[in-house]
C-alpha cells in the first residue's frame, strides 16, 4: 500500500492509468489519511465477513453465449415503482467528508448526473435537505432508529419534506465498534466530521446496575424490535425498504409486513463478524420471498461483473458502498460519476457477451460455480 501520512489532494481530472471501477480501491489510500482509509476499508473485528463478501464472487463464472442479438439491449428497470436507467445505487455511507470535503454533496451530484439514486445516511456529514438539493430528485433516505420514537419520526418527516423517494431502514448494525484495522491505525472521527442531521450528543454516560451487561442492558437498551418497525411502517406513505437482512426467516416475516423491499446486506461486513457473505445469502432470501418481491443487494461489489453475478443470483439492483468513498477520495464528484459510468459499462459488456439483452434475461443459468 502506498499510503503516506500527508494524503494527496483530490484530482480534478480522471487519471489516465485508471482502467476500471475497481482501480479506485487501489488509488484511494494515496488520497486519504491512513486511519480514515483503514476505518472505511475494514470490517468489524478481524474482517472475516468483509473478506467473505469479496471471496464469494470468485466462486462463480459467467457462461459466454454466442450469436446473441443484443441490438435492442438496455439496463432499464422498475424497482418497487421507481423507474431507473440502470440497477446501480449509491449505498448509504456515513461521514463522507472523511473521504473528501465535498462529501455527500459531491456524491449526490454524481448520482444526479449518472441517473443513479443516492441513499444518504442518517449519519451523513451534510443534512438531508442539503443532499436533496444536490441530488435533483434521485434521493432516498437511510433511517437509523433513534433513542425515542419522536426523534425517529422527526428524521422521517424531514426526509419526506426534502422529497426523498423512499426510506431505507437499516437494522443490522445496532452495535457497531471500529474494526481491528481502524483501531490499530488509531482512527478517531476528526472533530469537524459530525452527523449533520442529528443534534450534538449531550447524553449522560450510561450508568449500569452492578452486574449488568454493558451490551444487553447498555448499548442494546434502546434497540428497536418488531413492534417498533410495525409502528414506523404505519407512519409514512413512502416506500420503506429494510436493509441488513440475510436470514430467510426474517425476510419472510418482513414480506408479511408489506415493506417495499429488502436490501440483502451484511453492512459490508461491519455488523456481525462471522455473518455469511452477502452473496451467499442472496439466493436463500430470493427463495424465501419469491420471484416478484423487490430485492436490493450490497456487499463486495467492485465491478460490473460482480453486479451481473448478484443479479443472476436474485437481486433486482445493487448498491455500492466503499467504491463510492474511494472514488470520492480520488476525484470528488467527478470520481464518483466516473466510477458509476465504469460500473454501468462493465455490466453492459458482461450482459452483451453473456447473451443477455435486458436485465430480466439474467438468471442463475448464466452462472457456473467454480469447483
Ligand atoms: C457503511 N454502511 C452503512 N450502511 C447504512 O445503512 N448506514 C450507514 O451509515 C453506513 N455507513 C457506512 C460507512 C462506511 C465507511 C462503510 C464502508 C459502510 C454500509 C453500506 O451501506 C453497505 O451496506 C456496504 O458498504 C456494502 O459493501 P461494500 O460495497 O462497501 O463492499
Ligand atoms: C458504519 C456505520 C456508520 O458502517 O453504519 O460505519
Amino acid at each position: 500500500m502506498t499510503t503516506s501520512s500527508s494524503p494527496q489532494a483530490a484530482l480534478s481530472s480522471i487519471p489516465a492509468d485508471l482502467a476500471c471501477a475497481q482501480d479506485y480501491e487501489q488509488l484511494a489510500p494515496r488520497f486519504m489519511a491512513l486511519p480514515s482509509f483503514e476505518y472505511i476499508a475494514g470490517g468489524s473485528g478481524a474482517g472475516a465477513t468483509a473478506a467473505a463478501n469479496r471471496a464469494a464472487f470468485a466462486r462463480w463464472s459467467v457462461a459466454p453465449r454466442i450469436l446473441a442479438d443484443v441490438g435492442k439491449g438496455h439496463t432499464r428497470l422498475t424497482l418497487a415503482g421507481s423507474a431507473m436507467a440502470h440497477p446501480i445505487l449509491l449505498a448509504p455511507v456515513a461521514f463522507q467528508t472523511l473521504a473528501h470535503a465535498g462529501g455527500e454533496i459531491d456524491s449526490a451530484r454524481a448520482a444526479a448526473a449518472l441517473d443513479a439514486v443516492i441513499v444518504s445516511s442518517t449519519l451523513s456529514s451534510f443534512t438531508v435537505e442539503e443532499i436533496a438539493r444536490a441530488a435533483e430528485g434521485r434521493h432516498w433516505f437511510q433511517l437509523y432508529f433513534q433513542d425515542s420514537r419522536d426523534a425517529t419520526l422527526a428524521l422521517l418527516r424531514r426526509a419526506e419534506a426534502a422529497g426523498c423517494g423512499a426510506i431505507v431502514v437499516t437494522l443490522d448494525a445496532v452495535i457497531q465498534a471500529p474494526g481491528n484495522r481502524a483501531l490499530r491505525a488509531g482512527f478517531r472521527m476528526p472533530a469537524g466530521c459530525v452527523a449533520a442531521n442529528l443534534p450534538a450528543d449531550l447524553s449522560e454516560p450510561l450508568t449500569l446496575e452492578p452486574g449488568a451487561s454493558r451490551i444487553f442492558q447498555g448499548i442494546m437498551r434502546s434497540a428497536p424490535g418488531w413492534d417498533d418497525l410495525a409502528w414506523l411502517l404505519a407512519q409514512t406513505s413512502l416506500p420503506v425498504w429494510i436493509k441488513g437482512v440475510l436470514h430467510p426467516d426474517d425476510a419472510r416475516r418482513l414480506k408479511g409486513m408489506r415493506v417495499a423491499g429488502i436490501v440483502v446486506s451484511n453492512h459490508g461486513g461491519r455488523g456481525l463478524e462471522g455473518a455469511p457473505a452477502s452473496l451467499d445469502a442472496l439466493p436463500k432470501v430470493r427463495d424465501a420471498v419469491g420471484a416478484d418481491f423487490p430485492l436490493l443487494f450490497d456487499g463486495g461489489i467492485r465491478s460490473g461483473l460482480d453486479i451481473f453475478k448478484a443479479l443472476a443470483l436474485g437481486a433486482d439492483a445493487v448498491m455500492v458502498g466503499r467504491l463510492q468513498m474511494y472514488a470520492l477520495a480520488v476525484a470528488g464528484a467527478l470520481g464518483v460519476a466516473h466510477m458509476l459510468k465504469c460500473l454501468r459499462e462493465e455490466l453492459e459488456m458482461c450482459m452483451a457477451l453473456a447473451g443477455c439483452a435486458t436485465l430480466e434475461r439474467i438468471d442463475g443459468a448464466a452462472l457456473w460455480r467454480n469447483d
